[in-house]
């Protein structure tokens, strides 16, 4: 018998296949401490995560039994990989299942920005109706540059260009050739804040992407720029973006993730009237949720009993 925790919230449908299993025990712990988690995992051989546990090198090592944690989304930074490694635990996630559903969040929150969609709400809904204070600007015509073209900068780039904008884009591993028959130019970073009216990222956060648009892109910025971040917090300097906001050089910005998470009540950015934000919501769809957890189930299942996977 294989005991899986469940430590996050993770799709009851997605998981359906393993508590169906008969050499299978599911448990559902969420919101635990690292405490708490620690005296428990010893029962585990497998964990089950999406982005709220913190997998620590205290936690893999107590968890004597885990053959392998398995992550229901992209993004493996919640867990130590050089622990896993070195306690020869596996660490899959679950690559393409919210794909569609981050492009489509970050394509709304560029339409929001665009529109002055929060703020107009939030004034309509408080009593006043205001229709001088939300002029707003077209997507046609305009050049979005996407750093990132991954699964989800890719998606963003196909749906801008159906919007009649024009798509730049800087990404160190995506060929000219699949570029151009995206519609997509490649370039530079420096080229792209220097042009673009919308930037939008889609990176890993990694040594390189860390504050890759902070005070020197900014000081060269073009005016009136709008700017996305629905990949990880800490790719933008969240510092250099305000005081950019306060000099007038960028028009909007919209974050759904944050260097800290979730940010202080005090944080800057939630009720900076230029700002639209999300709790990292990117992934948060009914469809993306079951996705991941169909995928992240499927892999997890396979290493237990030994037979062949796949994790990109
Ligand atoms: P992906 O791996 O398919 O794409 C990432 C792309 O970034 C790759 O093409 C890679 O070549 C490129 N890249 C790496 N370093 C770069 C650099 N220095 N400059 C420019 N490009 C660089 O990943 P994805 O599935 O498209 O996800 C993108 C990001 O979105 C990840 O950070 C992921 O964790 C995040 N994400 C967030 C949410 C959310 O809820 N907000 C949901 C899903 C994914
Ligand atoms: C991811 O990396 O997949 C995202 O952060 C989405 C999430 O799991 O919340």
């Amino acid at each position: 018998m294989f005991n899986i925790l469940v430590s996050d919230p993770i799709s009851d449908f997605g998981l359906q296949q393993l508590m169906d299993a008969e050499d299978v025990e599911v448990t559902k712990a969420t919101g635990l401490s690292e405490e708490e988690l620690v005296a428990i995992i010893p029962a585990y051989d497998a964990l089950l995560v999406r982005s709220q546990t913190k997998v620590t090198r205290a936690l893999l090592e107590a968890g004597v039994r885990l053959q392998v944690v398995g992550r229901a989304g992209v993004g493996v930074d919640n867990i130590d990989l050089d622990a896993a490694t070195s306690w020869g635990i596996i660490v899959v996630n679950a690559p393409d299942g919210n794909t569609v559903t981050t492009c489509e969040h970050a394509f709304a929150m560029m339409m929001a920005l665009a529109r002055h969609i929060p703020q107009a709400y939030a004034k309509t809904a408080g009593g006043q109706w205001d229709r001088k204070a939300f002029l707003g600007v077209e997507l046609r015509n305009k050049t979005l540059g996407v750093l990132g073209l991954g699964r989800i900068g890719i998606e963003v780039a196909k749906r801008a260009a159906a919007f009649g904008m024009k798509v730049i884009g800087y990404d160190p591993f995506l060929l000219e050739e699949r570029a151009n028959k995206l519609g997509i130019r490649l370039t530079d970073v420096d080229t792209i804040v220097r042009t673009a009216d919308f930037i939008t990222v889609h990176t890993p956060l990694t040594e390189e992407t860390r504050h890759m648009l902070a005070k020197p892109q900014f000081d060269v910025m073009k005016r009136g720029m709008r700017i996305i971040n629905c990949a990880r917090g800490g790719i933008i300097d969240e510092t250099a973006l305000l005081e950019a906001l306060d000099k007038g050089i960028l028009a909007g910005a919209a974050f759904d993730v944050f260097e800290q998470e979730p940010p202080p009540p005090e944080h800057p950015f939630l009720n900076h009237p230029q700002i639209i934000v999300t709790p990292h919501l990117g992934a948060s769809t009914l469809e993306a949720q079951e996705n991941v957890a169909i995928d992240v189930s499927e892999q997890v299942i396979h290493i237990l009993r030994q037979e062949p996977f796949k994790n990109a």
